[in-house]
């Protein structure tokens, strides 16, 4: 039966079929002796509606969509696992606090798992799951014997207004359990939902030294509730134990260097979302103490079989995926010397994007194209990108420029036939939403520049899991492209590309890729990780023969070009630098070189 747009059990029903309406103060006060829970009506007219409804034996409306609430409940079978898991970390809680409590399994779970409880605090904004949560409650203790009767809140509140100090400092001296399940939904979800279910625009992650959130800024509402839970009791003794997004938990990591919450002991277990959950999301419980020194590092583990996936976090301050790999390749954490680019983009896939059937172009309109051929270029996607040697493509794409900003007026008259197509088309360039596009030639792309021409290319998919390099040579006479999902880097020379294909390829530097790239991420490779890779540092790891074994072609003479062009690129660099350097300085010195007198090399020696 539902009353109150909640579910009620039956044993609640029955409980309640013995009542007429009597004094909302009698009856709070016998569920409070009976369940624990302090006002369980609130008012006297909800106490007339449930014994009417009840006898009337009616059910209400049906539950509406609660998309804006990231409403997925934690099931029973899920949230009884959750506690007897902490029960056998030893996890002995006086308080318990659900934030967010649904319909209350978590709740249920630590009745039957606790043996400690003295408070229980819910809070939760949708009113049948307070009621479902109170009757549940209800439920428990009427057919349950309890020694000591806890004393439980459950607050129809909305979180991002509820006070948790009060409790905090109420409970400063007892063992806490913070536990549930916050709302699986993002800042960005919302506000296309037109939702308000948001914090008033916060700053919390500028608080900790992250960007400001503007509200532009995508987060997660889980991640908001953490941290501010965090915030408040992570000075109190106790545990915290969320199920929550794996980016969720990644990013707090990524921030206790900066927030430094007294946690420790922290660990991720994943489950299987899909089958708790019935959603596509990578999910885990985060597991840590509170109030004890602080650390860095997670431990990951396999939720069901307990095993150990990986350890990850903070060491020597950088953010890694797997500190063990990490630790092997660590050497090669530097600086890549020449500049990882990204391919070409033009937010126009329909109409420059070819393929070639019988012999002709078609769109992906399936509309055959008649234009010259000097601007067609082969096309490489990630999906391309395998690690092996590419000298042809499935796909082709339009170059209209050489270099961002150019002029495309020239198409006009040089090439008419691919004008009069690109014209034809022209709506697809002008309903283009992105800034970059906004004052620029109307055909223009992104992504392009001398770097695009270079015939040899050692690319990888920016969007996959695999973290080999390839080997991209001309087709036809031309470089071939690649989109805007993959990273390259242009060489002149076929040799030099594949000698550093091959470096890219070893095992340590393949170690050392998967040891910061993160797998859940929806972009794992980024010009920032491939940019962390010291080539330099590989070099010295290698020797001539080894190098030879996989490019039966090399001489003796081509490894130590190679190595010199390096050499000279670096010594060329740091020149620049240093000269960047001088001019900062000069710049910064006349005020104070009048004022003082010193002289320049008295500034860079003091
Ligand atoms: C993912 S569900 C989990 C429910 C419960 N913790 C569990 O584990 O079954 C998230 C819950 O947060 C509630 N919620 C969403 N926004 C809220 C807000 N602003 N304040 C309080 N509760 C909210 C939803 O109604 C929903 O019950």
């Amino acid at each position: 039966m539902i009353v109150f747009n909640a579910n009620i059990p039956d044993s609640v029903i029955e409980f309640f079929g013995n009542y007429d309406d009597l004094p909302i103060s009698f009856i709070n006060s016998e569920l409070r002796s009976i369940c624990g829970i302090n006002s369980f009506f609130t008012a006297q007219s909800e106490i007339g509606h449930l014994v009417k409804t009840i006898h009337a034996n009616k059910n209400l409306l049906r539950e509406p969509d609660r998309a804006e609430y990231g409403d997925f409940q934690t099931n029973r079978n899920l949230s009884d696992n959750v506690c007897k898991l902490l029960k056998s970390q030893k996890t002995s809680p006086e308080v318990i606090i659900e934030p967010t409590c649904g319909k209350g399994n978590f709740l249920i779970s630590s009745l039957k798992t606790f043996e400690n409880i003295k408070f229980i605090y819910g809070v939760e904004i949708y009113k049948p799951y307070v009621w479902e949560t109170k009757f549940a409650i209800l439920d428990y203790f009427l057919s349950n014997d309890y020694s000591i009767l806890p004393e439980i809140n459950i607050y129809h509140y909305d979180i991002f207004d509820f006070d948790f100090e009060k409790i905090s400092s109420k409970h400063n001296n007892q063992e806490i359990l913070i536990v549930g399940n916050p709302p699986w939904v993002t800042n960005s979800k919302l506000s296309s939902l037109g939702s308000e279910n948001l914090p008033v625009k916060s700053n919390f992650k500028n608080h900790s030294g992250f960007d400001a959130l503007t509200g532009k800024g995508n987060f997660d509402i889980g991640e908001y509730i953490s941290i501010k839970l965090l915030s408040v009791f992570a000075k109190l003794n106790g545990t915290f134990a969320f199920l929550i997004k794996n980016s969720v938990v990644k990013n707090i990591l990524l921030e206790q260097n900066k927030t430094k919450f007294q946690i420790s002991n922290i660990k991720q277990f994943d489950i299987d979302a899909k089958k708790e959950f019935s959603v596509s999301v990578n999910a885990c419980l985060l597991l840590c103490s509170m109030n004890k020194e602080l650390n860095l590092t997670i431990n990951e583990y396999d939720f069901y079989s307990k095993k150990l996936i990986r350890e990850y976090g903070w060491v020597n301050n950088k953010f890694v995926s797997n500190i063990e790999l990490y630790i092997k390749s660590a050497n090669i954490d530097g600086k890549f010397p020449f500049v990882w680019r990204q391919g070409v983009k033009h937010d126009a896939s329909k109409i420059m994007e070819l393929e070639i059937v019988n012999g002709q172009y078609l769109n992906n309109n399936k509309e055959t194209v008649e234009i010259e051929n000097e601007l067609v270029f082969s096309l490489l996607k990630s999906s391309d990108l395998k690690g092996g040697i590419i000298d042809k493509s499935r796909k082709y794409t339009i170059i209209t420029q050489k270099k961002i900003g150019q002029e495309t007026k020239y198409i006009k008259e040089q090439y008419p036939k691919t004008y009069n197509y690109l014209f034809s088309n022209i709506a697809y360039f002008n309903k283009r939403k992105s800034s970059i596009y906004k004052g620029k030639p109307v055909f223009s792309i992104f992504g392009i520049g001398d770097y695009s021409f270079k015939p040899y290319k050692v690319a990888i998919a920016g969007m996959y899991k695999t973290t080999t390099f390839s080997l991209v040579n001309p087709a036809n006479n031309k470089p071939i492209m690649l989109d805007d999902t993959c990273y390259f880097v242009g060489f002149d020379t076929l040799m030099e590309a594949e000698i550093t294909r091959v470096l890219l390829n070893k095992e340590i530097t393949q170690d050392f890729i998967q040891s910061i790239a993160f797998k859940d991420a929806k972009r794992m490779i980024t010009k920032d990780l491939l940019m962390r890779i010291d080539l330099n540092e590989i070099i010295e790891k290698t020797d001539f023969y080894e190098l030879q074994l996989a490019i039966p072609m090399l001489n003796l003479a081509d490894w130590e070009n190679y190595k010199g062009n390096l050499a000279k690129l670096e010594y060329e660099k740091k020149q620049q630098y240093d000269l960047f350097a001088d001019q900062e300085l000069s710049a910064a010195i006349p005020i104070s070189n009048a004022s003082t007198g010193k002289k320049l090399t008295e500034y860079v020696s003091s």
